[in-house]
């Protein structure tokens, strides 16, 4: 098993490249159900931001592994009257054994780790989706056999997705492009772990052209245009972000064999179109289902099985 017990996930950074391959094949062994493993433990979901996927896989996999889950929602707890996160994070500490946190900044999750002993995880910020991208790449390596050496390529906003998924392709030993409009780059400090992490081994590219990106991927990514907290730009981005949209047409420069993913939830019509979307080489659902088994195996790499 992964050596992450009692260990944060903030960031993908966070992990090395054994543990990241570690944990995807302990998530392969879940799936199969060649391992079952148990984890009675009390997991918290403390979301300020809506979620369909990662709320439901995480419940069902800490229900699974014979855990529980307590829904944390904001507008229920004082949280929402403004209770400081050190007085929340300290208080939490002394009832649940984890704690998974979906916000806005970075540093209030940074905070909240700093001031709760117990393990928190990063389930959504503005910088990262950390346990996205493990499904993603979960869901590469089902697909094509492995990870090393293949080119993954994301087309559309530089945003917590493409951060993260940055910092994973280069921790798997992947090739990794991003292809943004002018101003919608991903983090720069992200971008420069990235190259980091990936020394001369694999390929970083930030481009503001699409096709070059695309050009014999394997893997070709998307996301929404306008993140959670970024509804009012919604409308000033279409725009700017019509020609990053997977299409038919963007899809025929990948390799012949390439899968489409997304995160979802996704805006036919705008990020993907519908044929892409519900065409032969999409892989989403595979992907959304991912969810389940690489958060089961990162919650019981971090709490220990029973
Ligand atoms: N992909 C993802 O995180 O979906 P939710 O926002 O529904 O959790
Ligand atoms: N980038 C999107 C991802 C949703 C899962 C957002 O932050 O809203």
């Amino acid at each position: 098993m992964a050596e992450l017990f009692g260990r944060d996930l903030l960031s993908l950074a966070d992990l090395n490249p054994t543990e990241l391959q570690e944990l995807l094949q302990l998530a392969t062994q879940l799936k199969s159900q060649k391992l079952q493993l148990r984890c009675n433990k009390v997991l918290g979901l403390l979301f300020s931001k809506a979620s369909t996927r990662t709320r439901v896989s995480f419940t069902v996999a800490m229900y699974q592994l014979g855990g529980q889950v307590i829904d944390l929602n904001p507008n229920v707890t004082q949280v929402s009257r403004g209770e400081p996160v050190q007085d929340t994070a300290r208080v939490l500490d002394r009832y649940l054994d984890i704690l998974a946190i979906r916000t806005f900044a970075q540093q209030e999750l940074e905070t909240f780790a700093q001031y709760a002993k117990i393990p928190v995880i990063n389930a959504l910020t503005d910088l990262e989706h950390p346990c996205q991208i493990l499904a993603d790449l979960l869901t590469v390596q089902e697909y094509f056999g492995t990870l090393a050496g293949l080119t993954l390529t994301y087309v559309g906003d530089g945003n917590n997705v493409a951060n993260s998924l940055l910092l994973g392709c280069a921790l798997a030993g992947m090739n990794v492009r991003i292809a943004t409009p002018r101003g919608y780059e991903p983090d720069p400090t992200i971008v420069e772990k990235t190259r980091a992490i990936a020394g001369d081994k694999t390929e970083v590219l930030i481009t503001h052209d699409p096709e070059l990106a695309t050009k014999g991927a394997s893997a070709l990514y998307t996301d929404v245009w306008a993140s959670m907290g970024q509804e009012a730009e919604a409308d000033d981005r279409f725009p700017i972000f019509q020609p990053y949209q997977i299409s038919e047409q963007l899809l025929s420069l990948a390799a012949p064999d390439a899968i489409v993913l997304h995160c979802l939830p996704a805006h036919r019509g705008e990020e993907i179109t519908e044929e892409v979307i519900e065409g032969l080489h999409s892989r989403v659902w595979d992907q959304a289902e991912n969810r389940l088994h690489a958060q089961k195996a990162l919650l019981v790499s971090i709490l220990g099985a029973d």
